[in-house]
């Protein structure tokens, strides 16, 4: 039986949300040219596009708002959110950004040019667009577990260490410019990255004398897994385990839109305060995000993120948050739809590959899933699949992802058990009637990078 854990907070302030009828959806999403992306939000009753700036924040979020100091440099607001982040990670310099892609065009092209790689456990879509930017290549390079979304595994996040090291020495060393491992592995399901692949990975860096930068966005959810499944960690308080864990890299970039529950910003540190690479993390700050001392933040963001990033590391939110996932992931179960398992920190990664298997990756049945989500219950979801994989930047051929995922990604303490109910009830009557939806879909105009927030669609006809 699904079982819901309850809130632990109460809700003081309310955001009203209207229900279109299915006919006014359909209409909705044609008008969008078939792409979530393209939606006004006050058309959508469950928004699961992202867990990404759309959280709620607190009350002691927003008092911090009304203390933010706006100074230009040395805002108290900066100091704030370095005392925050180096209690939390025990790194020795911290620098805010707007967001996580603003550090990723801050930090990357410090260590990739032209001929680099970059190898990670899975690349978000921004993070590849990013190495690519630098006109370096991504290679992705998680456990083969993490491809079988019906096997049950923990940390199916990991790296895959073996076929690491083998890529390195293929590639040669001198040619890949950072090792970057995403906690938690968003691409991958949200799946977490166990604190002995964490070990290991710093260890083949170490041993290749490579720079081992750690993608952030969700480091607390990925704790929690490790308190919760990871031998030696049950006595172990989320902070020590956040410690531990950022101990074995260099530098780190995090989108504080996840875990640290603000509507917009981002954080870099670097361990070692000496590190040289500081000077010019500074300069391309300046340069691309504003003086290093707010890093194309308001103070007061800053001051609801020093805050959010505290709050982000609570235990007991972090139980209720995944708890969240794991009873939707029980009521699937229930009806027997498949899901990346078990359930990711950030939400459900639903196998639309297994629901469509008359759908080929190249007409998108993640996307088919999104559309038909949308159409039954107002429900925003988005691709995780090939649509969002884009094309070989070297042949143009569209890329065969690993995965055809339809993310459900849950905003923090922003639905209650009502809505959970809504999600699972509309993907069982998807499910019902699944192998009646024979079209795939067709891209009629795509921009070159990143496509998949602006491309346009149409069902195939058949
Ligand atoms: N890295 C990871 C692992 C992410 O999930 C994201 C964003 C970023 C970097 C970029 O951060 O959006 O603040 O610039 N993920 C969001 C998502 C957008 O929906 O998963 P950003």
């Amino acid at each position: 039986m699904a079982k819901y854990v309850p809130e632990p907070f109460r809700i003081k302030m309310v955001e009203k949300i209207k229900m279109l009828t299915k006919e006014e959806r359909a209409q909705k999403i044609k008008e969008a040219d078939y792409n979530l992306f393209g939606l006004r939000s006050e058309d959508v009753y469950i928004d699961l596009l992202t867990d990404s700036g759309t959280g709620a924040m607190s009350s002691d979020q927003w008092g911090g708002l009304m203390q933010g100091d706006e100074a230009y440099a040395g805002s108290k607001s900066y100091y704030n959110v370095i005392d925050s982040g180096r209690d939390i990670f025990g790194y020795e310099y911290i620098q805010p950004v707007h967001q996580g892609r603003a550090g990723e065009k801050v930090i990357f092209p410090l260590f990739l040019s032209k001929g680099k790689y970059a190898i990670s456990n899975t690349f978000f879509d921004t993070t590849r667009a990013h190495v690519e930017l630098c006109g370096a290549r991504a290679i992705d390079c998680v456990i083969e577990a993490a491809k079988n979304p019906a096997v049950r595994a923990p940390f199916k996040g990991n790296m895959d260490i073996p076929k690491l090291e083998k890529l390195i020495n293929e590639l040669g060393a001198e040619n890949v410019g950072l090792i970057v491992l995403t906690i938690t592995n968003n691409s991958a399901g949200g799946q977490p990255v166990s604190m002995e692949n964490i070990k290991a990975t710093s260890e083949v860096c170490k041993k290749y004398g490579l720079t081992m930068e750690i993608d952030c966005a969700r480091f607390a959810e990925n704790a929690y897994f490790i308190k919760r499944d990871e031998k030696g960690y049950q006595d172990k308080s989320i902070k020590d385990i956040v410690r531990e864990m950022f101990s074995y890299g260099d530098i780190f970039h995090m989108s504080s839109k996840k875990d640290a529950i603000v509507n917009m910003g981002g954080v870099l540190g670097v361990k070692d305060g000496n590190n040289p690479v500081i000077p010019n993390i500074k300069a391309n700050c300046v340069s691309y995000e504003g003086f290093y001392t707010y890093g194309g933040l308001s103070g007061r963001d800053m001051e609801s993120l020093a805050i959010g990033l505290q709050e982000g590391i609570d235990e007991d939110f972090l139980h209720y948050r995944i708890g969240q996932c794991e009873y939707l992931a029980a009521k699937l179960d229930e009806a027997g739809v498949i899901y990346q398992s078990p359930v990711g920190g950030h939400g459900l990664f639903i196998d639309a590959a297994a629901m469509f298997p008359q759908i080929p990756y190249n007409e998108f049945p993640a996307q088919v899933l999104a559309i038909e989500l949308y159409k039954e219950a107002g429900i925003r979801t988005c691709d995780i699949g090939s649509f969002m994989m884009g094309n070989d930047p070297d042949t143009g051929e569209q890329i065969k992802s690993d995965f055809e995922f339809t993310r459900f990604a849950i905003p923090r303490r922003v639905y209650t058990q009502a809505h959970f109910d809504i999600m699972a009830d509309a993907l069982i009557a998807i499910k019902k009637r699944a192998g009646e939806i024979k079209r795939g879909m067709r891209i009629t105009w795509e921009p070159p990078i990143l496509r998949h927030f602006q491309a346009k669609l149409e069902y195939i006809n058949k």
